[in-house]
């Protein structure tokens, strides 16, 4: 596990009080799913896909809002049922052509609602199995922390790498490998500047931004559970595990 940068410009002391908001970038086509509508949208467990996760995030007693990146064209968001939950929730129409550049776009719509030391912690929609256990445990390893963090989980699996011909060229060692998942929890203002000098075709998440920086993001142990719903296989597992665990 790494061991983050402690520095001083923005420590756990200086930001005691400092408040927790989600950012949910749902601004994805969803192509790879292969379906005519936005996987975010597709029924899982009776509900749309998106609503999974962004109503647990809702539902967190310590997050106090949860503000979701919609496609400037998206007419599916205002259609769903947020219930209760629907006062916490904000959608910004402000996605861009990467999942990065969503994410971007909506830190920058939060520029005058946020303070630098703010933690954001953003989610993919397209993860909808996250729990409340798995949020709890995030803000509790990272609250006192100066960088942040992420939810992942350990490399089980031998890892091979391919040729384009799809023969193994070689075995990759797993060992100190971990799966990235999400949510990823970063302050305001050092997310926004990291992502504003990282170049967003090779950011896949904030971690990575954060790691061009010169930080070290601290890995936070996840669940298996919390998969990121790509392929029609994925929609199945997600789906028992909601059946079985909500
Ligand atoms: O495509 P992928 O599954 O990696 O997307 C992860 C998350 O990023 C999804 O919730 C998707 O909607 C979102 N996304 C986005 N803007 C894009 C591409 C993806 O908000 N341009």
């Amino acid at each position: 596990m790494s061991v983050e940068r402690v520095d001083t410009d923005s420590g756990a002391a200086a930001a005691s009080n400092s408040r927790y908001v989600a950012l949910v970038p749902a601004a994805g086509s969803g192509t790879r799913l292969g379906a005519g509508m936005p996987k975010q949208y597709q029924l899982l467990a009776g509900l749309p896909l998106i609503q999974h996760a962004v109503s647990t995030l809702a539902a967190h007693p310590q997050i106090e809002r949860v503000y979701v990146v919609l496609a400037p064209n998206d007419s599916h968001f205002v259609s769903c049922d947020w219930g209760a939950l629907g006062v916490k929730v904000s959608a910004l129409y402000c996605g861009g052509d990467t999942r990065a550049a969503s994410v971007r776009n909506g830190l920058a719509e939060l520029s005058t609602q946020l303070s630098a030391s703010d933690w954001v912690m953003v989610h993919d929609a397209a993860r909808p199995c996250l729990t409340e256990a798995d949020v709890d445990r995030l803000i509790q390893t990272l609250s006192a922390s100066a960088v942040g963090g992420l939810l992942a989980v350990p490399v089980a699996d031998t890892l091979k790498r391919a040729t384009a011909e799809g023969l193994v060229l070689d075995t990759q060692s797993r060992e100190h490998l971990w799966q990235a998942q999400t949510p990823q929890m970063f302050r305001y203002q050092r997310l926004v500047a990291a992502l504003a000098r990282a170049d967003l075709a090779t950011v896949t998440d904030e971690a990575s931004a954060i790691e061009q920086s010169g930080f070290q993001p601290q890995l936070v142990l996840g669940s298996a559970m919390n998969l990121k719903v790509t392929y029609p296989a994925d929609q199945t597992l997600a789906e028992l595990i909601l059946l079985r665990f909500n």
